[in-house]
């Protein structure tokens, strides 16, 4: 299928806008009429056809549109891409899967030819073509990671694995829902958990940690997150936060339905071969909830998620001084019809 790719911002005017394509495979995260924190994860094998899941690296119409924005980012933040030394095989790594998978998965789009170790990259939406020495930083523009997670949606947190816990010694963090790479750089997975409320209470981290360690090659795992961002703002970064902190006291009762997104990510949870690290790409898909509405029963659900999570979860997300707002216009969409399993 080729893809039409949107000419949009995320950014001052606000142009982001989703198709009708886009909307019916927008992931939809609640599976039941409540919402906890759980270890809420399943294989990455695939997916139906024209899902998000379908390939495992999802390009869709905010493709070229996203890396404009990233690479503003890294204009005005260079430490929002970071790399400890001891990570650059990962790099490589990342990398190899990234363009192995796009050349497989949307040959009409990216192209990857291999003779040896001299490669040829085309990706041909951002028209880039470069020849470079795979493992040989001096024939690539930027660092391997750098390089590659610059042409891929999503946010990439690369992770080295030692003493059974996983490190994050390496990452692209651009479009993230209010953490910072600057600040959890060397840490571990329970240090930068740290902030989260009622999860390691629950067991949740030592669970997901064990899941985590025992990720093979080639066997992927995935799971969603999601919180609320007040207008299609892909960086909601804490560095950022007295840019877009402000905004969400825009909202009133006549813009809600336009100017509230629900954000959700899409983790997945990659082996490396050679580093036996692992890749953590976190990929953002927004919609806002006057185009979620249009799906009865998203609204209806929505509306008993939003009213119902627990307190603390709604202020950790950012959207407790919103909520009366937000469950307001959403219970206009809600008739009290039963919903039913796995929406
Ligand atoms: C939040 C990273 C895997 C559950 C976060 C945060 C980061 C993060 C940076 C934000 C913390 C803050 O407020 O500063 C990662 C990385 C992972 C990973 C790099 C992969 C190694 C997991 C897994 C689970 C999980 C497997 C499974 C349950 C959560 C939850 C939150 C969170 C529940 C709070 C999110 C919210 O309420 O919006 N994670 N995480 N994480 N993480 Fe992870």
């Amino acid at each position: 299928m080729t893809i039409q790719f949107n000419d949009e911002t995320f950014r001052d005017d606000y142009t982001f806008t989703n198709s009708e394509r886009a909307i019916k495979r927008f992931p939809f995260p609640f599976h039941e009429d409540s919402y906890m924190y759980s270890v809420n994860m399943e294989q990455h094998q695939g997916g139906p056809e024209g899902s998000i899941y379908e390939k495992r690296f999802d390009v869709d119409e905010h493709y070229i549109s996203e890396m404009k924005d990233r690479a503003l980012v890294l204009d005005e933040d260079p430490l929002r891409c970071q790399s400890l030394p001891h990570m650059t095989l990962a790099g490589w790594d990342l990398l190899e899967l990234i363009m192995v998978s796009k050349s497989e998965d949307y040959p009409d789009l990216f192209e990857l030819h291999r003779d040896g170790n001299n490669w040829h990259w085309i990706n041909k939406p951002l028209g880039i073509e470069q020849k470079f020495v795979f493992m040989d930083e001096s024939t690539l523009p930027y660092g391997p990671m750098e390089y590659i997670t610059r042409q891929t949606q999503g946010d990439f947190a690369l992770l080295d694995q030692r003493d059974e816990n996983l490190w994050m010694d390496a990452g692209t963090v651009t479009t993230q829902a209010d953490w910072s790479l600057d600040f959890d750089i060397g840490m571990n997975f329970f240090e930068w958990h740290a902030p989260v409320p009622l999860a390691a209470e629950m067991g949740v981290f030592k669970r997901a940690l064990k899941f985590l360690l025992n990720i093979q090659q080639g066997m992927p795992a995935r799971r969603l997150n999601w919180t609320m961002t007040v207008n299609p703002l892909l960086d909601t970064s804490p560095e950022n936060y007295h840019k877009w902190g402000v905004q969400k006291t825009t909202l009133t009762p006549e813009n809600v339905g336009q100017k509230q997104y629900l954000r959700v990510e899409l983790q997945t949870f990659f082996r490396l071969p050679r580093s036996n690290g692992m890749v953590f790409p976190i990929r953002c898909y927004l919609i806002s909830l006057e185009d979620l509405v249009t799906i009865p029963k998203w609204g209806r659900r929505l509306h008993r998620v939003i009213r119902d999570v627990p307190e603390e979860l709604a202020t950790y997300k950012g959207f407790i001084d919103n909520r009366p707002l937000i469950v307001d216009y959403l219970s206009k969409f809600d008739d009290g019809a039963p919903t039913s399993d796995g929406v």
